[in-house]
């Protein structure tokens, strides 16, 4: 059995509501299979900043610094989408986030549960069977290229910057992890336009010819958009830098139903930080609505990447395959045939994925 010391930062908005799901599935875990995980909780984005001035309180930094591995909810409050000249906001707090504890590999696992084939806008007979594996480069790019506004507020700039070595580490993660799966790696940029892309996929050329077992394609991200609706299961790894990857995994979670069940690992240097893809979500937020399966999701990563916990992660993976099997489903997935009893609100989708779990 295993000790490890888990920091929940809930964030805002749903991340608030979905998060204690996540962790009760942690807790559920240790007490099935007698390890023991301490969690602490901590501060991140708008509440931070209301309660510190600070989206990133160095309370969080350290306490973060201390822990085995993350556990996160959301960051984002609409005051900020509607005032563009606040210079404080709660993005930042992810960002640097990232950044500090060196997380610089997005893993975005993209998998329809078949129980929800009709939850998708996509045709079945297209979806059934997608399963990608997304590496997003998270702590580069024009997220963190040097940001510029002129004197007279007319003109502003994010450069867009790579380093090899940034290209590099992720590279090798991407093709290792395709070596575990259908050997096919596809590599997405905008080298016909991007100088930052040309050295991108300069490195990933080279990287290539260490793993020969690896098919790989190199594709342009505007028809890499196209492809991943056309025929997502093309797909096996693809492998992207930080805007690209972030725009593509958004596009990619109608592949999964909904970005209600979506779940992420960001990994790097040590510790491990888990969270779902979605945001914040203020339109639902406070409604008891949201669907906490993302969360749980996230909690299977961390069982599997951070603690090597393979036979507990797929439990937990079972247990909410099982409770979609029941027909169980949270807004998000559910249609106009799901019936009133079995269309719960975030708490009954937890309380659910628990019971299916002992
Ligand atoms: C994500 C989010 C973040 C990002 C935002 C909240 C800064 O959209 O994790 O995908 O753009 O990386
Ligand atoms: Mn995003």
């Amino acid at each position: 059995s295993v000790e490890k010391k888990i920091l929940v930062i809930p964030g805002d908005g749903i991340g608030q509501e979905v998060t204690t799901w996540g962790q009760k599935v942690l807790t559920a875990i240790a007490r099935n299979y007698h390890h023991t995980f301490t969690f602490d909780e901590a501060l991140m984005g708008h509440v931070a900043i209301e309660a510190t001035g600070s989206p990133l309180p160095d309370e969080t930094l350290e306490k973060a610094r201390q822990s085995d591995a993350i556990l996160f909810g959301a960051i984002g409050h609409a005051k900020y989408d509607n005032d563009p000249t606040l210079k404080v906001r709660p993005e930042q707090g992810l960002l640097k986030i990232r950044k500090e504890l060196g997380l610089y590999a997005n893993l975005r696992p993209i998998k329809l549960f078949d129980e929800l084939l009709e939850a998708s806008s996509i045709k079945p007979e297209i979806l059934q069977g997608a399963d990608i594996l997304f590496f997003r480069e998270l702590t580069g790019d024009v997220y963190f290229g040097e940001k510029k506004r002129s004197e007279d507020r007319n003109t502003a700039s994010d450069l867009m910057i790579y380093h090899r070595y940034e290209v590099a580490r992720i590279a090798h993660k991407a093709f290792a992890a395709a070596q575990g799966r259908r050997k096919k790696l596809c590599s997405v940029d905008k080298a016909n336009v991007l100088e930052s892309s040309r050295l991108w996929r300069e490195v990933v050329l080279e990287i290539a010819k260490e793993y020969p077992d690896v098919e790989t394609e190199h594709m342009f991200i505007d028809n890499a958009a196209m492809q991943l609706i056309k025929d997502p299961k093309r797909f096996d790894v693809v492998l992207t830098a930080n805007l690209f990857g972030d725009i593509l995994t958004d596009e990619a979670s109608q592949i999964a139903g909904s970005m209600g069940m979506l779940a992420s690992a960001s990994v790097g240097d040590a510790i491990g930080f888990y969270e779902p893809i979605h945001g914040s979500a203020h339109d639902i937020a406070g409604k008891g609505i949201a669907n906490p399966l993302a969360s749980i999701l996230s909690a299977a990563l961390m069982l599997d990447i951070s603690f090597g916990l393979k036979e507990e992660s797929s439990r937990v993976i079972k247990a909410v395959e099982a409770t979609l099997r029941q027909g169980y489903r949270t807004m998000d997935i559910a249609n106009k045939h799901t019936p009133n009893d079995f269309f719960l609100s975030t708490d009954q989708m937890g309380t659910k994925v628990l019971e299916n779990l002992s």
